[in-house]
């Protein structure tokens, strides 16, 4: 007889044999920074995730750091929106002052910016408007590459654009180098679908648009032949790094992402999959064990990266 069940018998073989080991080093923990000074505000949709002032996020960072998290991504809530989102690009912006008070501080914690316009645009879209309501693509790029520098400038260690538009990983690449950063690699949101499970980080980051949704430019949930032309397109374009998001939902996209490209796979395990899973596991419903499962699925599906809110869960389970 076959018999699978002989290397189960014992935690010390079940580990041996284990084929997914989750690993810190796999981590980058997002955190939300605001204007202000002293916040530090529990986000009501996102239990356990906050927003800190750059004076308080230093504490955190710290916290990070000792608990052996070696990346974080950033996200800015300006006080101050426009029609292009001029505070993202500045060099006062929030996240620009954030990178530089960390970086000061803690010049070891590795700094990837999230490089979009909705936070900062007063209609909340993720780029330039045209007068029909509709993102103008080509207008969009030259923004996406300011703030792309200004956050090198300022002292990011990558960038990572999540706005979906067109040829903006080429246009970064040329902004970057042109401008002495050839060795910032890109993080390229290539499989980001326009899904409901972003519903609380539009909460935290104020960033839902004011009309319309993003259906024209975030992919259509029902495609996977899609995603590995994004993908394909921005490696040609010159992305470092690919990901697909959210991931619970697109394990399977991650999968054929992992079997037909050889380039690391991030993953982000996003805003609502995190609090499904955070609510359930705070009324009982299910076990925290689940945590480390949900995770471990993430890893196994073929992401070598991820991002997620339970990465400082995951660091205390694994100290
Ligand atoms: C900005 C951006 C979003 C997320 C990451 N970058 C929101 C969106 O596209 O609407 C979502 C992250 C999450 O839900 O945790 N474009
Ligand atoms: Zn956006």
């Amino acid at each position: 007889m076959n018999r699978t069940r002989r290397l189960r018998k014992n935690p010390t073989i079940r580990s041996m044999v284990r084929e997914t080991k989750l690993s810190i080093d796999d981590f980058i923990y997002p955190l939300f920074i605001v204007e202000g000074e002293n916040v530090k505000k529990e986000i009501s949709s996102m239990k356990g995730v906050y927003h800190f002032s750059v004076d308080m996020v230093l504490d955190e960072v710290k916290e990070i750091i000792d608990l052996g998290i070696k990346s974080i991504l950033l996200f800015g809530i300006p006080n101050n929106k426009d029609e292009v989102g001029s505070e993202a690009y500045s060099n006062n912006g929030i996240v620009q002052k954030a990178i530089r008070e960390i970086k000061k501080n803690y010049p070891e914690i590795y700094i990837v910016t999230d490089i979009c316009m909705c936070e900062y645009t007063s209609h909340g879209h993720c780029g330039i408007l045209e007068d029909c309501g509709c993102v103008d693509n080509d207008k969009t790029l030259p923004y996406l590459g300011q703030i792309a520098l200004s956050h090198v400038v300022a002292g990011a260690d990558m960038v990572a654009p999540s706005d979906m538009m067109d040829g903006r990983i080429e246009y970064i690449r040329k902004t970057l180098d042109e401008n002495g950063y050839s060795s910032i690699p890109i993080l390229a949101y290539s499989a980001k679908y326009a899904s409901s499970y972003y519903g609380p980080f539009r909460e935290a980051a104020d960033s839902a648009p004011s009309f319309g949704d993003r259906k024209s430019y975030q992919m259509d949930p029902a495609n996977s032949d899609e995603a590995l032309r994004e993908v394909m397109y921005d490696i040609e374009e010159g992305a470092d790094m690919v990901m697909v998001k959210p991931a619970l939902s697109y394990l399977d996209i991650i999968r054929r992402v992992k079997d037909n490209f050889n380039i690391p796979i991030v993953a982000y395990n996003v805003s609502g999959e995190y609090s499904m899973l955070k609510n359930a596991v705070d009324n009982n419903i299910v076990g925290e064990e689940v945590l480390i499962e949900t995770l471990t699925s993430i890893k196994r599906a073929g992401a070598d990266i991820i991002i997620s809110y339970f990465a400082k869960d995951v660091a205390k389970y694994l100290k």
